[in-house]
């Protein structure tokens, strides 16, 4: 059965001894973040954590660490806990390949149990933590995402864009361009009316997961999670505008964006291991008209910042996932498998493992992943390797990079794509565009049988007979 709401889900975490309480007083300045962050990079991603005593915040709680383990994501897709990261990628793209679950309309949420609105509204009460010493201010939103809905299709999009607390009222939202909300905003500045949006954190781990990943423009993440889940997401209508919300999240943040209203936002440390932003940088902004939320709330948080983090893991299964589903519904014959490692958060470098087929086959899979809706944004480095070896065993991919890799003809380099504005690699006041290389590792199909390599496998039966009679060997 999925996850009702996040409560289940660290239920859950706490059962299988993937989670523990913090109950000593911590500060949400730096301190939370830090007990955070250094408790991700113990060995195997720590614990799952739960604040629970929160400098001015007495009843607040914070949840992090959520998914820096790999067992913890398989928790959160409800699979065995020994399933590898690559597993779970295929695990999602064959729940959701070519399947769409809508959410249902329930008449009330539990995300509604008290209802803030108007003059009382406070961002203030909200235990945001401070996470990194240069950031610009207090992140409401790391675990969290933006509904927004398209005022040309009626759409509900979700994604998660960070959200830095502004003043009282003002909570200000970094959607990079060309997001989904950002493209729905631009029918609304057009139009000259503000944006309905509800800003949401803590629900169950698979809403998260959709949000944070690319999906076509007009598909939702809601009909996605259903997917994933394998049960309508419940919605509730929101208090102050006709948006779904989820029922059973925690917190929803409702209000509207309006055209023309910016403030500055940033820096934050991000998962790239750098700091984004300058603090001079404008941002669009919500309006907040009310904060609903449940008894004795619980703000889910990520820690970003340098790897690994939640976002390098979850990004690190989603963005696989989605490659992983863009080259299958492109109908390319051979992929055998896909995996970007966490540590490029699963999006600037990618692996692919296949069976070159025909002239030309290894170069259609290298441009396809460039190509797709996913790989288009920001990914810069397409490892090829042939079908032996497994992309998730940086041993073998590093064999593959020095025995079958030959630079001059392996070696594709493509210019003026799409890149992410917080790639460190690009000067930071020219971040939009960026070169891409393909890393053909791959026996070259045109070699046909005479210039192959044989490769070296043990012979079977052999190697049958010796398994079977291994303890005799070592009497
Ligand atoms: C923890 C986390 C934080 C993220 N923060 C941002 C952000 O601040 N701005 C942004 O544009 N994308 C951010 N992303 C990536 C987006 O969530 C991702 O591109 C997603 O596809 C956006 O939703 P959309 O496709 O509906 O626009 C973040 C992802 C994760 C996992």
């Amino acid at each position: 059965m999925p996850y009702a709401d996040l409560r289940e889900f660290i239920d859950r975490l706490e059962a299988e001894s993937q989670l523990r309480y913090v109950d000593k007083e911590v500060d949400w300045n730096l301190e939370l973040s830090h007990v955070a962050k250094l408790n991700e990079e113990q060995q195997g991603g720590g614990s799952a954590l739960v604040f629970s005593n929160i400098k001015e915040h007495p009843g607040r709680r914070v949840f992090t660490s959520a998914l820096t383990a790999r067992e913890r994501l398989a928790l959160a897709l409800e699979m065995p806990l020994t399933t590898s990261l690559m597993n779970l990628s295929q695990e999602w793209v064959d729940r959701i390949h070519n399947n769409r679950v809508s959410p249902e309309v329930v008449s009330s949420g539990a995300c509604q149990e008290n209802v803030v609105a108007g003059d009382d509204v406070d961002l203030g009460t909200v235990p945001a933590p401070w996470f990194y010493p240069g950031d610009g201010g207090r992140y409401l939103g790391t675990g969290g995402f933006l509904i927004s809905k398209s005022l040309r299709t009626g759409r509900h999009n979700l994604g998660t864009y960070r959200a830095m607390v502004g003043d009282k009222d003002r909570l200000c939202i970094y959607m990079i361009k060309a997001k989904d909300g950002e493209i729905d905003f631009r029918d609304y500045i057009e139009a000259g009316i503000p944006m309905p949006v509800a800003y949401i954190s803590g629900t169950d781990p698979t809403l998260f997961m959709c949000a944070s990943t690319l999906f076509g423009l007009d598909e939702s993440e809601y009909d996605v999670a259903g997917a994933l889940r394998g049960k309508p997401v419940d919605v509730v209508k929101a208090t102050t505008s006709d948006l779904l919300v989820p029922a059973t999240a925690e917190y929803v943040i409702e209000g509207e964006i309006v055209p023309g209203e910016t403030m500055p936002e940033g820096p934050f440390g991000e998962y790239t291991g750098h700091y984004s932003g300058k603090g001079d940088e404008e941002q669009y902004f919500i309006r907040v008209k009310a904060i609903t939320h449940r008894n004795d709330p619980i703000l889910w948080a990520t820690t970003v910042g340098r790897p690994t983090t939640d976002t390098h893991m979850i990004m690190g299964v989603n963005r696989t996932a989605s490659l992983w589903n863009d080259l299958k519904q492109m109908q390319i014959p051979g992929i055998k498998s896909v995996y970007g490692p966490p540590a490029s958060a699963g999006r600037m470098l990618v692996i692919i493992s296949m069976t070159p087929m025909y002239h030309g086959h290894s170069t259609q899979v290298g441009l396809a992943a460039f190509a797709s809706v996913t790989g288009n944004y920001g990914l810069k480095t397409v490892i090829l390797v042939d079908d032996d070896i497994d992309p998730e065993n940086m041993d073998q991919v590093m064999y593959a990079l020095s025995f079958k890799y030959q630079p001059e003809f392996g070696t594709q380099i493509l210019r003026r794509g799409r890149s992410t504005p917080l790639d460190p690699s690009l000067p930071r006041s020219d971040r939009f565009m960026t070169s891409r290389i393909i890393i053909d590792c791959t026996t070259p199909y045109e070699w046909g049988d005479t210039d192959r390599p044989h490769r070296i496998y043990l012979d079977d039966d052999m190697a049958a007979h010796v398994k079977a009679n291994w303890d005799g060997y070592f009497e």
